[in-house]
C-alpha cells in the first residue's frame, strides 16, 4: 500500500510506541498562532507546542536564521569554539539573568535538569557536611515536574510520573509546595540544594507565594544550600518577565545559584541550557566546578541550535514581548468572568501561562462526559479542539493556555469567545 493512502492513525498504532495519549489531529502547517490539519481545518494554537513556540509557527526571522545557519555550519562538536554558542551564553548571562555566571548547553529540559542535579552532587562533594560526608539531598516539591530521565523523574513530585520505574535515583525529598514550615523541617545536614519551578506547569499551574520564595532564598543562604530554579516551562518571557520567578511581586531581586531552561528558548528548535552563578565559595567559583570531562553533550549548543535560540531570545527582548504578555494577561483576566462560565471554577497563573480549573461537579452533570471515560481535562481539551481552539491538559482537572508570546489581541479575543461558547452548559 502506498504510504499516502494509509491512515495516519493506523501508522501510529502500528509503528509508534504508545507512550502518549494522542489527540486525533494530524497537523500539516503552522502560521503564527494558527495550526492547520490534514483536512484544512484551522485551529488557534494555544498549546504552543507546550510552551515551546515563543514566536509562533514558521516565524519569518527564525526561518531566515535556520536557512542561513544551516547552509553555513550545522554542527561541529563541542571540541571547538563556535562563536554563536558564546554569543548565546553572553545574552543569557548579561541580559536574561543579568548576573555573573556561565552556561552549559544541552538539548531538552530533562537534560538541563540532569545538569543542575550533577552540579549539586559535585557541590555536595566539595562542601561536605560537618561529618565530612558529601551532602547529597536535593529538596523538591510535590506537584513539580522536572523531566522523564531517571534523575528528572526522581526529582519530580508526582507519583504518576515516577511509579513503575523503581528503584529511582536516591537523594530527593518531596515537600508540600508553598509550605514554609514543612520546608524548614526538611532541611538536614545532608541537604545540598532546593530545586523548584516558581510556577509549576505540569502540576496544574501552581504559583509560588512570595513568602515561600523568600524563605527558600533565606534557607539556602543560611545553610550553604544551592537554590535551583527550573525555568524550563515558565522562563524566557512566558510569564511576562524574562524569568518566571520575577513575575511574582517581591521576587524580582532573587538570584538563584543555577537555572535550567529549554522549551521556549529555542522557539521549536530543540535546545536546553543551564546557567550557573559565578559566586565564590571558599576557594572555588561555582560556575567552574564542572571541569573538563565532568559533563557533556554531543549536540548541546550546536551552531544551528545556538543561532536559532540566540535569535528567539533577542526577539523576545528587542520586540519587548514581555510587555505584550503582560498586557494580554490583563486583557484576559478582565474579559473572563469566571461565574459566567459554568464549567470553570477558577483561572490561575501569570502572563501567558494560564490554568483554567474545571468545575468537575458541574461537568459530572453532563451525560456525554460521564460516558466518555475521559478525565475532565482531556474531555474539555477535546471539546475546545472541535471548536477550533487547541489547549493542553495539566493534571486531571486543569487546562492550560500557552500561546506564542507574540499572539495577537484579536486571536486572544477569538480564543476567549470559543471558551465561553464551548464551556457554557446550555450549548453543550
Ligand atoms: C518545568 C519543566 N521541567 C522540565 C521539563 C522536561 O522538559 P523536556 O520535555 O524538554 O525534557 C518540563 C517539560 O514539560 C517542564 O515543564
Amino acid at each position: 500500500m502506498n504510504n499516502s493512502e494509509e491512515k495516519t492513525a493506523d501508522i501510529y498504532n502500528k509503528y509508534i510506541v504508545p507512550n502518549y495519549g494522542r489527540f486525533p489531529l494530524v497537523p500539516v502547517k503552522g502560521e503564527g498562532s494558527l495550526l492547520f490539519d490534514e483536512h484544512g481545518n484551522r485551529y488557534l494554537d494555544f498549546t504552543g507546542g507546550i510552551a515551546v513556540n515563543s514566536l509562533g509557527h514558521s516565524n519569518k526571522t527564525m526561518v531566515e536564521v535556520l536557512t542561513k545557519q544551516s547552509s553555513t555550519l550545522i554542527h561541529c562538536s563541542n571540541l571547538y569554539q563556535p562563536r554563536i554558542q558564546g554569543d548565546l551564553a553572553k545574552v543569557i548571562v548579561e541580559e536574561v539573568v543579568g548576573s555573573p555566571g556561565k552556561c552549559f548547553f544541552c538539548n531538552s529540559g530533562a537534560e538541563a535538569n540532569e545538569g543542575i542535579i550533577k552540579l549539586s552532587r559535585r557541590y555536595g562533594e566539595m562542601s561536605p557536611a560537618p561529618s565530612g560526608q558529601p551532602r547529597r539531598e536535593i529538596i523538591c516539591f510535590k506537584g513539580s515536574f522536572h523531566g522523564r530521565t531517571t534523575g528528572g523523574m526522581a526529582a519530580t513530585g508526582q507519583e504518576k510520573i515516577r511509579s513503575g520505574f523503581g528503584p529511582l535515583m536516591e537523594g530527593f525529598k518531596h515537600v508540600d509546595f508553598n509550605d514554609v514550615s514543612a520546608l524548614q523541617d526538611a532541611i538536614t545536614e545532608d541537604t545540598v540544594a532546593i530545586l523548584l519551578e516558581a510556577i509549576q506547569g505540569e502540576g496544574g499551574i501552581n504559583v509560588a507565594s512570595i513568602e515561600f520564595l523568600l524563605e527558600c532564598q533565606k534557607i539556602c543562604k543560611e545553610h550553604n544550600v544551592l537554590l535551583l530554579f527550573d525555568e524550563v516551562q515558565c522562563g524566557v518571557g512566558r510569564c511576562g518577565t524574562l524569568n518566571g520567578w520575577q513575575s511574582i511581586e517581591g521576587a524580582e531581586g532573587i538570584i538563584p545559584d543555577a537555572i535550567s531552561w529549554a522549551k521556549g528558548m529555542g522557539g521549536g528548535f530543540p535546545i536546553g541550557a543551564v546557567w550557573i552563578s559565578s559566586k565564590k565559595v571558599r576557594d572555588f567559583n561555582l560556575s567552574d566546578i564542572l571541569a573538563p570531562g565532568s559533563h557533556g553533550s554531543t549536540f548541546g549548543g550546536s551552531p544551528l541550535a545556538s543561532a536559532v535560540s540566540y535569535t528567539v531570545i533577542r526577539k523576545i527582548i528587542d520586540d519587548n514581548l514581555c510587555e505584550n504578555v503582560r498586557n494580554l494577561n490583563e486583557f484576559i483576566m478582565d474579559s473572563i468572568e469566571i461565574d459566567e462560565i459554568p464549567l470553570l471554577s477558577d483561572i490561575r497563573g501569570v502572563g501567558l501561562m494560564l490554568g483554567f480549573v474545571i468545575d468537575v461537579e458541574e461537568l459530572e452533570k453532563l451525560e456525554s462526559f460521564r460516558i466518555s471515560g475521559q478525565s475532565p481535562s482531556i474531555y474539555i481539551v477535546n471539546l475546545l479542539s472541535k471548536n477550533g481552539l487547541l489547549t493542553v491538559p495539566a493534571g486531571a482537572d486543569v487546562i492550560r493556555w500557552l500561546p506564542p508570546l507574540n499572539v495577537d489581541k484579536n486571536e486572544v479575543k477569538e480564543a476567549i469567545k470559543i471558551m465561553k461558547v464551548t464551556l457554557s452548559d446550555k450549548i453543550i
